[in-house]
């Protein structure tokens, strides 16, 4: 018998959720006036009826803050509570300091540490993985993990490839430890693939191109996509990820009470249900009203799970995206209220 005791690591929660979107809307109709676009055509291929958008001076860091507050208010904490912040988000308030940095000062969060994780539509997975390290290794008892995003500081409002699909939105939620393995964080798979990522970038503004007169002019500072390529990698590795998780952990795709994927397509969606074999009244969906929010998605989807009570103490979950990158995560969870 070794001398040395191996410490188990402790098990992570997701304790409390809040979410925030601008109350502003974009709809199809308005897309319409703008773009050679029709509701027929973005509800037969993305699924999307309309979707938040914040009006000017509202930032990423701004959303965050009002999905913290939620968050914090739900589970009855202040803001010095926190000891440390991880903000998921392609589009921070600015290069530097992080929206971390940001969110940690317009909450008040003070003694806390934090950064951002940049990990595009799998960002809040990332995070969420993140944050259960600190709370598996006992150096932190409560983080604070939000995933925001303002896609529309990033939008080509002329190109109708990219416009009708995203919007703006964030969700936060709090990590603490389990108190046993009935609830808390599985296990996880994730994945980075960076040959895919001329599919799905944004060019300018970055040390290789940065800011000019013709950066602009070239529209580098705006999402280009190559959406079939992001499609067909999307449902491929959504559906493989998910595989493996189920799998090493003994379980059928029927086992799953709450699917909560990436919302980016509902063709994506229902593709990897459909592969997955999961019950279709498990399969969260919230994208005709939200749209693509990027890292916001998934504690978007989580509040819709609530409100459809699909989500309940115990309920066994799994979370899953891919995005720019290409990033690919599913993560296996035991909800905890
Ligand atoms: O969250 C990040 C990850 N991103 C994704 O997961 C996105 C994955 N990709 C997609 O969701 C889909 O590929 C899109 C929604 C982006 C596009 O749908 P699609 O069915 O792949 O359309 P497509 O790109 O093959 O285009 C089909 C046609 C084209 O016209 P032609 O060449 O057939 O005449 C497009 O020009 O649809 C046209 N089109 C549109 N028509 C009306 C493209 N956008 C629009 C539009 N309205 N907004």
């Amino acid at each position: 018998m070794s001398a040395q005791s191996i410490t188990k690591p402790i098990r992570a929660k997701i304790s409390a959720l809040g979410t925030y979107v601008p109350p502003r809307l974009l709809t199809n109709a308005d897309l319409e006036k703008m773009v050679d676009t029709s509701n027929e055509w973005i509800m037969a291929r993305v699924g999307i009826r309309e979707r938040h958008i914040v009006d000017k001076g509202v930032a990423t860091s701004d959303l965050a803050v009002e999905a913290a507050k939620r968050a914090l208010a739900q589970r009855g904490l202040t803001p010095t509570d926190i000891e440390a912040i991880i903000v998921g988000t392609v589009t921070p308030d600015m290069f530097f300091p992080s929206t971390a940095c940001l969110v940690q000062n317009k909450l008040g969060a003070k003694g806390a540490w934090g950064f951002d994780l940049s990990g595009a539509c799998s960002a809040f997975i990332y995070s969420v993985q993140a944050g259960a390290q600190f709370i598996g290794t006992g150096a932190h008892k409560r983080v604070l993990v939000i995933g925001a995003d303002v896609m529309s500081s990033i939008i080509d409002y002329t190109d109708r490839a990219t416009c009708v699909i995203f919007g703006d939105g964030a969700g936060a939620v709090i990590m603490e430890p389990a108190e046993d393995d009935s609830v808390g964080l599985i296990d996880f798979i994730h994945e980075v693939d960076g040959s895919g990522g001329e599919f799905l970038y944004m060019p300018g503004g970055g040390s290789l191109n940065p800011s000019s007169k013709e950066t602009l002019e070239k529209k580098m500072h705006y999402v280009h996509q190559d959406g079939q390529q992001v499609f067909k990698f999307a449902v491929r590795k959504q559906t493989e990820a998910c595989e493996k998780l189920l799998k090493r952990n003994g379980l059928a795709g029927s086992d799953i009470d709450a699917f909560i994927p990436h919302q980016a397509n509902l063709r994506i969606i229902s593709a990897t249900a459909d592969r997955l074999g999961l019950r279709p009244e498990a399969v969260i969906v919230n994208i005709d009203r939200f749209g693509n929010t990027t890292a916001g998605t998934i504690p978007l989807a989580m509040s819709t799970a609530i409100q459809e009570g699909k989500l309940k103490k115990g309920s066994l979950v799994m979370m899953a995206s891919v995005g720019a990158g290409f990033t690919v995560g599913a993560t296996l969870l035991r909800w905890a209220f």
